[in-house]
């Protein structure tokens, strides 16, 4: 019997949006189970120097609730991608489009997948327009 294939992808995933749920469908897709790393808080503040609006362990409950997510961990580390693909016996590592080509190193380890974004959406466009709104009305 051969095995359904295991699909791995990452993501902040904070404000939780319509982006973020296409691009889990997407995956989800692609294979017969789908695991997600919820980068965490720190991983957040070390690229940004900043903390997602909401916590990892609320990121976490949310990405978990999605019908078609079947595992979450927390992605402590850039750095682990290759350890979490091999410790998730992931099959497919999926990556939104805006990353296209720079996780190819790990084509020896699982199929590479780009997915293109959902247009017009992203976290830091929303806060962005919450931002605007909060100074229009200050
Ligand atoms: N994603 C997507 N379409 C969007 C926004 C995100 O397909 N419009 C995908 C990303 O490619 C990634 C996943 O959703 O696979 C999680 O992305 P994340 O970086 O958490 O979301 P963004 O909304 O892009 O956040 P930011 O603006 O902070 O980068």
């Amino acid at each position: 019997m051969t095995r359904s294939k295991t699909v791995i992808t990452f993501g902040t995933y904070d404000l939780f949006h319509i982006g973020h749920l296409n691009v889990l469908h997407r995956a989800a897709a692609l294979g017969g189970r789908l695991v997600v790393g919820v980068s965490s808080d720190a991983l957040n503040f070390s690229k940004k120097a900043a903390f997602p609006v909401f916590s990892q362990a609320d990121r976490m409950a949310i990405i978990r609730a999605i019908r078609v997510v079947d595992e979450v961990f927390l992605e402590e580390s850039l750095e682990q991608k290759g350890d979490y693909i091999r410790a998730h016996h992931a099959d497919v590592l999926v990556m939104g489009d805006d990353w296209a080509g720079k996780f190819d190193m790990f084509r020896s380890l699982c199929e590479v997948v780009y997915l293109p974004r959902t247009e017009g959406i992203s976290t830091t466009a929303i806060k962005q327009g919450l931002e605007r709104e909060r100074i229009v009305q200050a």
